[in-house]
């Protein structure tokens, strides 16, 4: 089914204006998570819309979270599934929804190429054997069908993420920082549940990549006229709030 979708269905703009809506969720996250959440939501369905036809699909959303993305795609027709490593999250919103299997993204409960797409927000820098986690999506991808893997990179402005920007001056040290200002630890903590993911980790990644083909290596949130920046080393890492990386399963 998936060979005969097309790709590239929709077109999707990656404007200054788009980016500017994002960042004014963004700022909301702490005090009104469902306005960035909802926002980040539909943008990621939009998005994906532009690989490939998601009315009808069967998708897996590794590390999907509270289920925010769930409604997102369902409006478009997909069937969602969901899998998580922390019941606590899966439960942020109430009930946890069916269709919601707990596991962990570097070890996918899944037969290979059961799902036409395999996605992951905002997941990779939470587990400690990343590109584990990315070559298990593109195992469980159908061929044909499209991985999309996105995470926020070490060296970005919010690569700390909440003992940020102090991530700049080395990861556990941020942490201790934040420790003793707040006298508790961050949510996510440096070494256990937050990793330096680099650019060029993912760069390397994907040029590796034998089972698929890379579509599209991007940063996810900047305007299509900086991306440019991902080819540079040093600026990429600095300027790259979040990469995609988006391939098709040969
Ligand atoms: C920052 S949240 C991202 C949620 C959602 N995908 C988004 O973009 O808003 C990171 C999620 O990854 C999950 N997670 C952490 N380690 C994981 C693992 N090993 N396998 C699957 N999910 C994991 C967390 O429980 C959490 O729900």
């Amino acid at each position: 089914m998936f060979r005969d979708r097309q790709l590239r269905t929709t077109r999707w703009t990656a404007d200054l204006r788009r980016s500017v809506t994002l960042f004014q969720a963004f700022r909301k996250e702490q005090t009104e998570p469902a306005v960035f959440y909802q926002a980040l939501a539909t943008d990621s369905a939009d998005q994906l819309a532009h690989y490939v036809d998601l009315d009808g699909l069967t998708m897996l959303d590794v590390g999907g979270g509270p289920g925010y993305f769930r409604n997102a795609f369902q409006d478009r027709g997909s069937r969602y599934f969901s899998l998580d490593a922390d019941v606590g999250e899966l439960s942020g919103l109430g009930e946890i929804a069916s269709g919601t299997v707990i596991g962990s993204g570097m070890q996918l409960p899944f037969a290979d190429g059961s799902v036409d797409l395999c996605y992951s927000s905002n997941v990779l820098e939470h587990v400690s054997d990343p590109w584990r986690m990315a070559e298990e999506m593109v195992r469980v991808t159908k061929p044909g069908g499209i991985t999309f893997i996105s995470y926020t990179v070490w060296y970005g402005p919010w690569g700390g993420h909440e003992t940020a920007p102090w991530h700049f001056l080395g990861g556990s040290r941020a942490r201790r920082r934040y420790r003793r200002k707040h006298g508790h630890e961050p949510k996510n903590k440096y070494g256990e549940s937050l990793f330096p993911v680099t650019v060029k980790a993912g760069l390397d990644w994907a040029q590796r990549q034998t089972d698929a083909e890379v579509l599209d290596v991007l940063p996810r949130y900047n305007p299509r006229f900086a991306y440019w920046l991902t080819r540079v080393p040093v600026v990429r890492e600095l300027a790259t709030w979040n990469l995609v990386i988006v391939l098709q399963r040969r």
